[in-house]
């Protein structure tokens, strides 16, 4: 096996995210953003949101059933979920484009990124982006595994339980202190909050599925833990940043 440069791969032929059947079931994160969305913001009001490395769109699809008056835009670099995104008729008005979302130029209300912060070995340049797309006033919802630790970690793997990433040095898992983004945010916006994500639904281990995809175990205090083939306990954070 040859040795290269850990880089992200989305890996559609693997992904969930060009299925249809995923619209019909909302991810549990999914419902959770919806409901912070309703206690940090102000959903009654319309407004231009943007979610950046969308994936097929399933987020932007179940918003659109809570908030229906929001003018939405999808981005995602990987163009086979762009697709999916826009031959789902449940998506059909929405506006969706493959750019990588470093390269966004335009401004919105609202921005979501879920997801992707752990792919960013250096969460410094992505927090940039999200807050130069974020107009004064609006709002940015980022998860991630932000460190209660003061430890930053970065992360390659390399996951030989399919041929299609065999053999192929990754990066993913990458876990952000939250005191390094707090010495990153403050003083920049006007105020963040760290939410912890509790993930209590049952995910069994699918050896049907890549070793890296998320499972749950319970802890002796009856919670579920959030982990993967990386023996890596995964701790999801929302930040929620106002600008
Ligand atoms: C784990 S998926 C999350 C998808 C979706 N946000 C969700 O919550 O279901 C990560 C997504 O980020 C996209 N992505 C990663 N880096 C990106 C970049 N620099 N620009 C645009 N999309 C990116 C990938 O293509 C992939 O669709």
């Amino acid at each position: 096996m040859s040795e290269q440069a850990a880089s992200y791969q989305a890996m559609p032929s693997l992904s969930p995210y060009v299925g249809t059947d995923r619209y019909d079931h909302p991810k549990e994160d999914h419902k959770f953003i919806a409901e912070q969305l309703r206690r940090f913001v102000d959903v009654d009001r319309p407004m231009r949101v943007g979610d950046l490395g969308c994936g097929n769109g399933e987020l932007i699809y179940f918003l659109k059933s809570q908030f229906p008056h929001w003018e939405y835009s999808g981005f995602d670099y990987t163009e086979s979920f762009i697709d999916a995104a826009l031959s789902f008729e449940g998506l059909a008005g929405v506006r969706f484009r493959v750019q990588d979302l470093l390269d966004i130029a335009e401004t919105f209300e609202g921005v979501l990124c879920t997801g992707v912060a752990n792919i960013f070995p250096d969460v410094g340049e992505l927090l940039d982006k999200l807050l130069s797309v974020c107009e004064s006033g609006g709002w940015v919802l980022i998860d991630g595994l932000f460190n209660r630790h003061p430890v930053d970690v970065r992360v390659t793997f390399r996951d030989n339980s399919f041929p299609e990433s065999q053999g192929l040095w990754r990066t993913a898992f990458n876990q952000h202190s939250r005191e390094s983004i707090t010495t990153m945010l403050r003083g920049r916006v006007r105020s963040f909050e760290f939410v912890d994500m509790i993930m209590d639904k049952d995910l069994p281990f699918d050896p049907a599925k890549p070793a890296v995809n998320s499972f749950t175990f319970r802890a002796a205090d009856g919670h579920n833990v959030l982990t993967n083939g990386l023996n890596l306990i995964v701790n999801r954070t929302l930040l929620a940043i106002e600008k």
